[in-house]
């Protein structure tokens, strides 16, 4: 297939999942989703705010710990990212890890994608990179010229939180096998519990997470033919203890009527899209969710954010976990 047919097939595929969402007795949008163009760039800006914690606690503890992570990492090795957006951290890894040979990042937004690998090549010249434009909850193809390669699976920035326990469990699964005997993977989470941690982490004062969230609607204006009135919706981020996770909705204010592909939505004032959850594993849950998945926990770590935003919130804590096929 190429490039141009993967990316119409996803296209296709999300607005048909998008809708279908929509006409469910609980309204609810795939995470996934939040990614198009406007939505990755909105991401990358997220990643800089003062009350988001995930990415600077993640990348301080890569800085302390890439040079013990990349010893570990087998010679002329093939590295698989998945949801690769602006590959930052990607970039700490492989400043240490000259053994490196390829890498595959894997994203949903090909714009996101097409200018990351040009940065990369950019910046490591001997480095092959292929990317590949894909949805990697779906089945994924690799390149098959690095298949004699031993893969290293990179999987950071928390995203294995956007999955529920079971799905998290699912999609470890399918990672082991695609990336293939003698594999490793590398697994990022945030393993914060603090509320009054998360939950500006998720509704900044500046409002990007909101804008962020209300882009889907944005989106659906424009490729589901809907014509949903941003106005009358609002951005709400709640810490839900009782599943550990973070929840984002799309409220509506009203109780209002919206056109999407030819039928008609209605929604009552105060009901909700769902548009993602941010679960916050504990390292004992990450590790019994790896190793049901066929993973054996060889090595990890642990840091706190190096800037928490006030004192005397409680303190913000990542983990790194390097994983080796069983
Ligand atoms: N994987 C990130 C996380 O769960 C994604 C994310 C950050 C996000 N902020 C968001 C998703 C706001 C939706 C809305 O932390």
């Amino acid at each position: 297939m190429s490039e141009v047919q993967a990316v119409a097939e996803l296209e296709s595929h999300a607005i048909e999942e998008m809708v279908a969402g929509l006409f469910a007795s609980r309204k609810t949008i795939s995470s996934k989703y939040l990614y198009d163009e406007t939505g990755s760039q909105l991401f990358e800006e997220i990643c800089d705010l003062p009350e988001y914690h995930v990415t600077r606690t993640e990348i301080a503890l890569l800085q302390s710990c890439a040079r013990d992570m990349a010893t570990r990492l087998p010679s002329d090795s093939t590295l698989v990212e998945f949801g690769s957006g602006a590959s930052i951290k990607t970039r700490l890894l492989l400043a240490a890890a000259p053994q490196v040979s390829a890498y595959v990042p894997i994203d949903i937004s090909p714009s996101a994608l097409d200018g990351a690998a040009r940065e990369l090549c950019r910046i490591f010249p001997k480095l092959s990179v292929e990317p590949v434009v894909a949805d990697f909850t779906q089945a994924v193809v690799l390149p098959s010229a690095l298949d004699a390669s031993p893969h290293v699976g990179f999987f950071p920035g928390s995203t294995i939180g956007n999955f529920d326990p079971a799905e998290a469990g699912r999609f470890l699964t399918r990672a082991r096998a695609l990336l293939g005997t003698g594999a490793r993977l590398i697994l990022g989470a945030d393993i914060t519990r603090e509320p009054a941690v998360l939950e500006p982490a998720y509704d900044d004062a500046a409002g990007v997470t909101a804008a962020f969230n209300l882009n889907l609607l944005t989106r659906l204006n424009r490729e589901a033919e809907a014509d949903f009135d941003l106005s009358s919706f609002h951005h709400r981020a709640i810490w839900n203890e009782e599943e550990s996770r973070v929840e984002m909705h799309l409220v509506s204010i009203r109780s209002q009527v919206v056109e999407v592909a030819g039928r008609v939505v209605s929604f009552a004032r105060g009901e909700t899209i769902h548009t993602e959850n941010s679960y916050k594993y504990s390292r004992p849950r990450l590790e019994a969710i790896a190793s049901a998945a066929g993973w054996r926990v060889s090595a990890g770590w642990e840091g706190h954010d190096p800037a928490p935003l006030r004192e005397g919130a409680g303190r913000a804590s990542f983990c790194i976990l390097m994983l080796d096929a069983q």
